[in-house]
């Protein structure tokens, strides 16, 4: 076992997240706009390639992959990727392998990810209403999300549901979320937008702050602080959301704060782009090219020299910011590209 990727504040990293693909089926308000274009085929690393660089990280202590996308779901024969990850890498070497998906293609494909071993998901869904589905989304259907959930929840995998808070578009239903979660045996996460990318509307007009949002939460509900499992033996939670139990429903709520209280203290991430670019932080540009020396024939040994290199310049934190009177620093890259 090769030493493992520290980074230059101490953090190890152990989780990477790969995008598959920049394309989604859905184009919500906060995330893209009306119309994307969208890289072309060939860009894309190939099934191949991804897992060629899945292993080499997993050679380097990575311990958790998320497929994310886009949603990757849409990328064609994905099954084929996600099955060979999870049968050849597979449990031996890590400690999971999961997804981040729109949930609008889990009724095809909900029995072969449990099949490939993936025991937990996690779906973005920022409403119940159909008519608000349909605005958010810019056209998705909202029956066919919620087959596609009741399909992972039949196949036996565990569902965390992925709401971006949003004034005015569904603030007055986080009651409603909190109490069908809790219904489903659903772990429920709120999110604050960030500003990655043009969506062709006005950020601040949808910045809902959590800070905001959590004091009307706690006039109705009793919510008492837990860790993650993972986290009981440090203390530390990894990873952006802070967890409470909710005694009502039983059920656990996240809160996922990039701009009011943000986590990056306790990162332990990076992400793999669709075209290979590795991005050291959701947040900030620092990156690698590792497509370019993969396509011309790099050793194993150099890969790993480049991801070190990579890792020793991880930036120590984002510094996103939504503000009205502060001029807003906006990612050009879209959410989509970069994998979440
Ligand atoms: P778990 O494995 O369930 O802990 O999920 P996760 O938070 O790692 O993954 P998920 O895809 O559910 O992430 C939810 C959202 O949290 C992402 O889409 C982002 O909006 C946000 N997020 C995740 N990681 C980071 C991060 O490193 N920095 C920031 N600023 N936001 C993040
Ligand atoms: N800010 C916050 N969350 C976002 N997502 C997509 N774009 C943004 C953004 N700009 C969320 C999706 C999904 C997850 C992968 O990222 O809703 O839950
Ligand atoms: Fe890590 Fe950057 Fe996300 Fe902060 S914003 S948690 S440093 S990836």
């Amino acid at each position: 076992q090769k030493p493992p990727l520290i980074d230059p504040f101490g953090r190890t990293i152990s989780y990477l997240r790969i995008s598959v693909t920049d394309r989604c089926d859905l184009r919500c308000v906060y995330c893209m706009q009306e119309q994307m274009t969208f890289l072309p085929r060939e860009e894309l690393l190939t099934f191949a390639e991804l897992e060629r660089l899945a292993r080499l990280f997993v050679r380097l202590g990575t311990t958790k992959l998320r497929i994310t996308g886009g949603e990757p779901l849409v990328r064609r024969d994905v099954m084929q990727l996600i099955a060979s990850l999870g049968q050849d890498i597979g449990p031996a070497a890590l400690q999971e392998l999961t997804l981040t998906t729109n949930g609008s293609r889990l009724t095809q494909h909900a029995a072969a990810l449990a099949a490939s071993g993936v025991k937990r998901i996690n779906v973005s869904l920022d409403t119940l209403r159909p008519d608000r589905f349909h605005a958010i989304t810019r056209g998705g259907k909202l029956d066919q999300t919620l087959a596609g959930i009741q399909a992972a929840k039949a196949a036996g995998l565990r569902i965390k549901i992925n709401t971006v808070a949003l004034r005015g578009l569904n603030e007055d239903e986080m009651d409603d979320l909190i109490l069908w979660c809790g219904d489903q045996g659903f772990d429920l996460c709120l999110i604050e937008t960030m500003p990655l990318g043009e969506t062709g509307e006005n950020r601040l007009d949808q910045y809902l702050p959590l800070s905001i949002l959590r004091p009307r939460l706690d006039n109705r509900w009793t919510l008492s602080r837990e860790l993650k499992p993972e986290a009981a033996a440090t203390g530390v939670a990894p990873g952006p959301a802070r967890y409470w139990r909710i005694a009502e429903t039983g059920g656990r709520i996240g809160f996922i704060t990039p701009l009011t209280d943000h986590f990056c203290d306790s990162c332990n991430r990076v992400r793999l782009t669709c075209t290979g670019t590795l991005f050291l932080c959701l947040g900030q540009e620092d990156h690698a090219d590792l497509r370019t020396p993969l396509r011309a024939g790099a050793s194993d040994m150099e890969m790993e020299r480049l991801v070190r290199d990579a890792v020793a310049r991880k930036p120590h934190k984002h510094d996103f910011m939504i503000a009205a009177d502060r001029p807003q620093k906006q990612l050009t890259r879209h959410m989509s590209v970069t994998g979440g």
